[in-house]
């Protein structure tokens, strides 16, 4: 069996790839990444010399490049997880999302179609995606598979587009697909452009901890693997041609959460409580933010067996141990090119 992840030097990917390097050692598992601000090998270095692991750098938008690849290797699964993932780089940049995201993922399509032919056994086209591609929630209800697509921002748009084009070839040409649409990760080597770890640095740092608007907007929080484990179940057991929703029935808005985050680590850097509190500094909103995500998870539960294994109080107590004890991941991915957009987002 040979499975190929692309964007496994990311936050997810990584922990996707660890996974099924070590839980699957019958099979070989290459990990295809562009390796873009996002993606770090260092991730990866604890696995990085098994037998049954191979990096390839490259770029998915590269259409002869993919076709090339997947003639030479003859995958038999992909599961797709490269992608432009941060909704204010997409503000930003639209034209890069709509790239990587939509070109790069029908590039990916196109070559497991013209390999695999008529005869899918064995194969899987498995596409990783996000609860936003279904926009934002009132107060109540959450977001099922039946949910209407209403995607808000350049990134959610890109997203949707390369689900409408999976669920598209599997309608169009049979390709063998399934799709998860997951809420928000966190956990170790999560890129500190995102809420969490942004603000697990900021403390460490001292620096302001930037909460957009009002800070009362909701996400439902993952640790990153459970996300892993739930991928590996929807990648042996899910249904060809099913979406499968996956979440840790756990909301926070952002104004709590950042709260927590700094009084556990005035606890773990023996600061005086309450003195982190001290950094938040509300900011302007994010343009189109979407209010509130909150996933009904019951079908993968339900059919898949799968549930949240680890709390959002331990989870969130790992994660920050993991950063504390990584000073070194964390310096070398906040020089360079992230400090010049830092700069440029929070001047
Ligand atoms: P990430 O930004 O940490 O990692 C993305 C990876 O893709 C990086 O390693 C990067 O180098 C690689 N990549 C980007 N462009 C590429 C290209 N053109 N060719 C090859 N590789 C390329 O992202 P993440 O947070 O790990 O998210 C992974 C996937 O999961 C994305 O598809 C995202 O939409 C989805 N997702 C993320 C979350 C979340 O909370 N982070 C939640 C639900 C779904
Ligand atoms: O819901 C799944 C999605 O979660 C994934 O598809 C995306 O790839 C991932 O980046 C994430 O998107 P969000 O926009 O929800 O995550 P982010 O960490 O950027 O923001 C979380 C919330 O915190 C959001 O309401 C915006 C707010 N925020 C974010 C940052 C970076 C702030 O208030 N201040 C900040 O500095």
């Amino acid at each position: 069996m040979k499975i190929l992840v692309t964007g496994g030097a990311g936050f997810i990917g990584s922990h996707v790839i660890r996974r099924f390097v070590t839980n699957h050692p019958s099979y070989t598992i290459y990990n295809l990444d562009a390796l873009t601000y996002a993606g770090n090998l260092s991730n990866l270095s604890d696995i990085e010399k098994a037998p049954n692991y191979h990096f390839i750098k490259g770029d998915i938008t590269d259409g002869p490049y993919i076709e090339n690849l997947f003639s030479k290797y003859a995958f038999d699964k992909v599961i797709h997880l490269a992608a432009e993932s941060h909704v204010d780089r997409s503000i930003e940049d639209p034209l890069s999302f709509v790239k990587t995201n939509i070109i790069g993922t029908v590039n990916l399509l196109n070559a497991c179609k013209s390999i695999w032919g008529e005869d899918y056994t064995n194969k899987l086209f498995y596409h990783i995606s996000t609860d936003e591609v279904y926009g934002s929630l009132g107060e109540d209800g959450l977001f099922t598979e039946e949910s209407s697509y209403d995607p808000n921002s350049p990134y959610s748009a890109s997203k949707a587009s390369s689900d409408h084009f999976v669920r598209a070839y599997h309608e169009t040409y049979n390709l063998p697909v399934v799709i998860s649409n997951c809420s928000n990760n966190y956990g170790p080597n999560h890129f500190p452009e995102k809420l969490i770890p942004l603000c697990i640095n900021n403390i460490i740092h001292q620096k302001p901890l930037p909460v957009y608007g009002d800070g009362k907007y909701t996400r439902d929080w993952l640790y990153v693997i459970d996300h892993a484990i739930a991928i590996d179940q929807v990648a042996h057991k899910g249904v060809v041609g099913e979406t499968y929703n996956i979440g840790g029935y756990n909301e926070w808005q952002n104004i709590d959460l950042v709260k927590l985050l700094c009084d556990i680590m005035d606890e773990k850097l023996s600061r005086k409580q309450g003195s982190s509190q001290n950094l938040i500094t509300f900011i302007k909103d994010r343009p189109g933010h979407d209010k509130r995500y909150a996933i009904d998870a019951s079908k993968i539960t339900k059919e898949l067996g799968w549930k949240p294994s680890v709390t959002f109080e331990e989870g969130l107590r790992l994660t920050i141990d993991w950063y504390l004890s990584n000073a070194d991941w964390l310096e070398n991915v906040t020089s360079g090119n992230y400090l010049e957009y830092y700069k440029k987002m929070y001047s």
